[in-house]
């Protein structure tokens, strides 16, 4: 089969198209399905740097998500059959024709969703409302800061924040992205925070008070100053720090990366009376995904209610993988990349 391996870290020029053995049952518990479309997320990119450190060893397929059709399953394999369609969530393996699964690492696909939409639907959806709903409890007229709000991620938290009763304040980084978050997404306040303070803007926004919830994954200042940003008793779900950049090779680049990591302090968590929340979705999926699968009901009832589609940026085929990560990388993308493979 054609897949992308990951043999040695580096720029996006290192993932290519290899012919590879295609995946069989070695144990009953096992399924096999052929992808046609994969969700390209920003591990990804951390991966191929080799910055994340929830991916396996190399040599191996990236991908963290895909979205396709079953092929086989192993005789113990209860819930799924030959021809369902499903949503794949990995540790790697969906930058691929076929993948060979567990049923703990499938759901059912959405049936009101392209086969495209599907592959962007679980990284950034479902980590967008375990992080709402489930951690950080968030209520009706409740206002909250969305950072990188034109990602995926953020696009996402977006649309279920406003479905959910929120007043929605969101940043980016590129005059496009701003028009975008007022005009397709009819965001309540669009902050630059390239040019402009978002502390100040919140500020004003909330007369004062803060935000009861921020959602962040860029890391440095930004988490820092989005901690300023916080009501009392208000809440920051932190799922990424997407700033941080080093390489083994350049000590000065470690120094900045161990100064932007997030931290926290208890004392001034316990002084100001804020909660700072943790979550990794593909943690959750190996350890909790019947925890998991209630919460998945209701963002579907959401979905639909709401008439939420997820908004994709750019189709890539396969071949034109290194173009894909290339995108992400300089943050041009507004919403999902993904990958045709089929
Ligand atoms: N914990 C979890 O389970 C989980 C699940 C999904 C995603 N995440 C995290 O959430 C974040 C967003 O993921 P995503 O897949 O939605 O990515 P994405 O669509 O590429 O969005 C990332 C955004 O981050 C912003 N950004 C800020 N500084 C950046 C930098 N130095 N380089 C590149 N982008 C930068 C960019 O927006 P601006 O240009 O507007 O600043 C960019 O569009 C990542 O940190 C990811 O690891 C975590």
């Amino acid at each position: 089969m054609r897949a992308i391996v990951l043999e040695k870290t580096g720029k996006p020029e290192v993932l290519k198209v290899k012919d590879v053995p295609t995946p069989d049952i070695t144990n009953q518990d096992e399924l096999i399905v052929k992808l046609s479309y994969a969700g390209v997320n920003y591990a990804d990119i951390l991966s191929r740097k080799g910055q994340y450190s929830w991916a396996p060893k190399r040599p191996y397929v990236p991908g963290l998500e895909g979205y396709g059709i079953i092929e086989k399953v192993g005789n113990n394999v209860k819930n799924y059959h030959p021809g369902d369609k499903v949503i794949v969530v990995a540790r790697n393996g969906t930058y691929a024709e076929y993948i060979k699964v567990t049923e703990e690492q499938i759901i059912p696909a959405v049936d009101f969703f392209s086969p495209e939409q599907n592959a962007a639907f679980a990284a950034s959806y479902m980590t967008s409302m375990v992080g709402l709903y489930q951690m950080a409890r968030v209520r009706p007229r409740e206002k909250i800061l969305v950072q990188a709000a034109a990602g995926a991620l953020g696009i996402a938290t977006v649309q279920l924040a406003k479905a959910m009763g929120l007043k929605v304040a969101g940043t980016a980084s590129r005059p496009e992205k701003i028009s975008f978050l007022k005009e397709k997404l009819e965001i309540d306040l669009a902050i630059n925070y390239v040019e402009k303070d978002f502390r100040k803007e919140i500020m004003q926004w909330t007369n004062n008070r803060g935000v009861d919830v921020v959602l962040e994954s860029v890391g440095g200042k930004v988490f820092k100053n989005s901690i300023d940003c916080l009501s009392p008793m208000g809440r920051i779900v932190v799922v990424g720090a997407t700033s941080i950049n080093y390489s083994f090779l350049n000590p000065f680049s470690l120094i900045k990366a161990w100064r932007d990591i997030p931290r926290i302090n208890v004392i001034k968590m316990i002084r100001n009376s804020y909660g700072v929340l943790g979550l990794h979705l593909g943690w959750l999926f190996t350890k909790d995904k019947e925890e998991l699968m209630p919460i998945k009901d209701q963002l579907l009832k959401i979905i639909k209610n709401n008439k939420i589609a997820p908004v994709i940026d750019t189709i890539f085929p396969l071949e034109k993988i290194a173009e894909a990560h290339r995108r992400i990388e300089t943050r041009k993308n507004i919403g999902k990349i993904i990958i045709k493979i089929g």
